[in-house]
């Protein structure tokens, strides 16, 4: 087979080691493999130039964050005669089959693809963790353990200083990053999209902290929960309390650096069980990992099908910030 593969959206640490899976189990196999630059603008350039990659061209990139192929937004795959251009253009060029790794966005381009008749297989990679039919994304471990880390950096400064900070977690429309991080570095309050804010119960909270002696209050806040997230909830902390109050958007450092052990796993078992599906002709299907084995589901159930958090995690996380 001619496999083409490519990475979009935004980028995730691990997109790198499951492009090497792909590549190295592709060759295995006895299949030519393509790499195509810069997400979707790759397929719908006019002088579309898929990169013909062997197994030492993806040689020490599985400790690499990012993607050699670079994985653009490319807002003009929306639309369906770009889509329709560049399944044209991957039949034209004879390929069989592709691998797009990236998020639930660049799923749902992949989806549009098999619906223009290429044989498609889909890799979550989004440090966001929304993708439908698969537990955990590639990039989501490193993230967290990222965030984490910053959290007892902060904490240090925080308990020497008696402030309370609002550190703001990526996350437009999903809470996952805020959640965990929250409750895997003991946050005193977390502030997530899918549960509406109440400001006043986060100050009773960290008020109630100090007084049962606590010298430092973390609140955690996904990106999305208000436009300006953390500045704003540090504003109302310091309107209603005489707290020092500091905040830390933590950007894109959570985006970036070596994909963790497990990133690195999963990205190795998904990127060559998308080699053995499009092989054995199970295309259109995201290759996702759910109760620890490798999944296939129809891009169709799950493009443009948001993954739900668990919100008794975020009960849990209340329960135990006390
Ligand atoms: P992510 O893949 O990380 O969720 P985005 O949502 O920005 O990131 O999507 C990445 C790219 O995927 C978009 O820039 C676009 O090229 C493509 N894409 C997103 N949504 C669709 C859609 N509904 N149909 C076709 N392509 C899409
Ligand atoms: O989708 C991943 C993500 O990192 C989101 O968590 C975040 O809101 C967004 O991308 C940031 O995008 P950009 O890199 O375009 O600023």
């Amino acid at each position: 087979m001619k496999i083409g593969v490519l990475t979009s959206g935004g980028d995730s640490p691990g997109m790198n080691a499951a492009l090497r899976a792909v590549v190295r189990r592709g060759i295995v196999q006895g299949h030519q493999v393509y790499g195509i630059r810069r997400g979707y603008y790759g397929l719908i350039d006019e002088n579309f130039k898929p990169l013909a990659l062997g197994a030492a061209d993806v040689g020490e990139i599985m400790d690499r964050g990012g993607s050699i192929l670079e994985s653009l937004r490319c807002p003009e795959f929306l639309r369906e005669e770009e889509q329709r251009r560049a399944a044209e253009a991957l039949r034209t060029a004879g390929f069989d089959g592709l691998v797009v790794i990236g998020g639930d966005g660049s799923l749902r381009g992949a989806w549009a693809l098999a619906r223009h008749g290429i044989p498609v297989a889909g890799i979550p990679a989004t440090i966001d963790n929304d993708v439908a039919g698969t537990s955990i994304a590639i990039g989501v471990d490193t993230a967290l353990n990222t965030i984490v880390e910053c959290l007892r950096r902060i904490r240090d400064t925080a308990s020497s200083q008696e402030r309370a900070f609002v550190v703001e977690t990526m996350g437009r429309e999903s809470g996952y990053l805020a959640l965990m991080s929250g409750l895997a570095g003991g946050a005193e309050a977390i502030l997530i999209p899918e549960v509406e804010p109440d400001l006043d119960q986060v100050v009773e909270a960290i008020v109630a902290g100090y007084r049962r002696g606590k010298r430092h209050a973390i609140i955690v806040v996904a990106e999305g929960v208000f436009p300006n997230a953390a500045q704003r909830v540090a504003a109302y902390i310091k309107e209603k309390t005489d707290l020092q109050v500091r905040v830390t958007v933590l950007g894109h450092v959570q985006r970036g650096g070596a994909p963790t052990a497990f990133d690195r796993i999963l990205a190795s078992r998904l990127g060559a069980a998308a080699v053995d599906a499009l092989a054995a002709g199970k295309a259109n299907v995201l290759v996702g990992l759910q109760r620890d084995e490798v999944t296939l589901t129809p891009l169709e159930e799950v493009a443009g099908k948001r993954k739900r958090l668990d919100l008794e995690l975020y009960k849990l996380a209340q329960a135990l910030s006390r």
